[in-house]
């Protein structure tokens, strides 16, 4: 028998979905006659605008003729879609990005996954906690983390973010080489200030740190003192990689699209002590190990930035921020302490009576049919807590907060 990657052989347990996808489906097979309502996973419930249908529809007939067929698309993706995001996203916001500093790619996950693989070994990581699962476990597969206890690897530096400190990372006391800030944030649905941002910048900038920025909840901000892009403040394109996705935007968890920023000042540095130039790395990377997104998909991508796309999805996120006011002030009047959902589409819910946060899921599950995410699964800070996203039906989000009203 082969020897396993030793990193692989020190994975903790199951990814932190899959773990909770287990537990819902033992819980239907022994109760068939419960329907239950996920608000576990943050999956959308809302179908792909028209707009994206039409392009998806005309990239397909053009797929059947052999005059306008494609085969292997540009490695960093079409330069159609990635001139519609920078024209829409970054231009007007006076960010300098170029289109050529934009990847395509078929999600944030995949990026965000993949990106730490250009650092070394040795290399130290910062992680907020709680954190997005990916981020953890994609340097723990890379076996840089250390040894692994109590639900902490030994060589992470971890940024407890809880409600004494307003769900805002501290700076770290111990120089990591590279910070993961996601914001809108999941999973507290929270924000880091624009003041907050700018230290997180300048900090990196006086350190040679690098920041792996993930906005993929960017079009839910409604805040206007908020920052959309870390590239809002001056130098961060030296320090700041920055993952969007279209899945909660508009929709692509199941069609997939996603882009991320690599902008050419960043660098880092080989064994010997030459400086390289990150984006070329990437490049090579991706078109060694990738080979894009589909042509079709892209073409649907390009729509969600016209004019119509865009009426269209903002339709689908004023939907799910209607059902993140709704979860808000129901368990606000309940008494009970709820953090995010203003510019997210995720609520972090403090659990009843000090509860556990898999006790506590266990008990909505059991009693109510209704899917949550255990906070704990997202590290130790979420302990005591859980999280509920706001991508269901409001007539499935309204009746899974009445038979949480119930179980209270
Ligand atoms: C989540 O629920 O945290 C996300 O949907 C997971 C993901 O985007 O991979």
């Amino acid at each position: 028998m082969p020897n396993l990657n030793p990193a692989y052989a020190k994975l903790a347990g199951s990814y932190l979905f899959s773990e909770v996808a287990r537990r819902v489906k033992k819980h239907k097979a022994e109760h068939p006659e419960d329907e239950v309502i996920s608000l576990g996973i943050g999956d959308v419930s809302q179908p792909l605008a028209p707009a994206v249908i039409e392009a998806l529809h005309t990239a397909v007939d053009e797929m059947a003729d052999p005059a306008t067929f494609r085969g292997y698309g540009p490695e960093q993706g079409y330069a159609f879609l990635r001139e519609a995001i920078l024209a829409h996203d970054f231009a007007p916001r006076g960010i300098s990005i170029t289109a050529d500093e934009i990847f395509i790619s078929d999600g944030a996950k995949s990026d965000v996954g993949n990106f730490q693989e250009m650092f070394g070994p040795d290399t130290v990581v910062a992680l907020t906690d709680p954190v997005y699962p990916v981020y953890e476990d994609s340097n723990a597969m890379a076996g840089r983390t250390g040894d692994y206890a109590d639900r902490r690897w030994s060589n992470i530096v971890y940024l407890p973010c809880t409600a004494e400190n307003g769900f805002e990372p501290a700076l770290p006391s111990r120089r990591p080489d590279f910070i993961y800030l996601c914001c809108p944030n999941n999973p507290t649905g929270t924000m880091i200030s624009r003041s907050g941002l700018e230290k997180w910048v300048e900090y990196a900038r006086a350190n040679g740190s690098i920041i792996l920025f993930d906005a993929a909840y960017e079009v839910f901000i409604r805040d206007d003192a908020a920052l959309h892009s870390i590239y809002e403040i001056p130098g961060a394109d030296e320090v700041a990689v920055e993952f969007r996705s279209l899945s909660k935007t508009a929709g692509f968890t199941g069609l997939r699209c996603a882009y991320l920023v690599v902008p050419r000042k960043i660098r880092a540095v080989t064994p010997d002590g030459a400086e390289l130039n990150l984006h070329d790395m990437w490049l090579r990377r991706q078109s060694t190990k990738y080979n894009g997104c589909p042509y079709i998909v892209q073409r649907a991508a390009e729509a969600v930035f016209t004019e119509p796309g865009r009426t269209q999805i903002m339709k689908a996120v004023a939907i799910y921020r209607a059902n993140a006011a709704m979860m808000l002030e129901e368990f606000r009047s309940l008494g009970l302490q709820a953090f995010g959902g203003e510019n997210s589409p995720y609520i972090w819910l403090k659990t009843p009576d000090g509860m556990k946060s898999w006790d506590f899921f266990d008990r909505l599950l059991e009693k109510g049919a209704v899917v949550c995410t255990p906070g704990v699964g997202f590290g130790l800070s979420g302990e005591g807590y859980v999280r509920f996203t706001a991508f269901a039906s409001p007539e499935n989000t309204r009746r899974a907060l009445d038979r949480f009203k119930n179980i209270l």
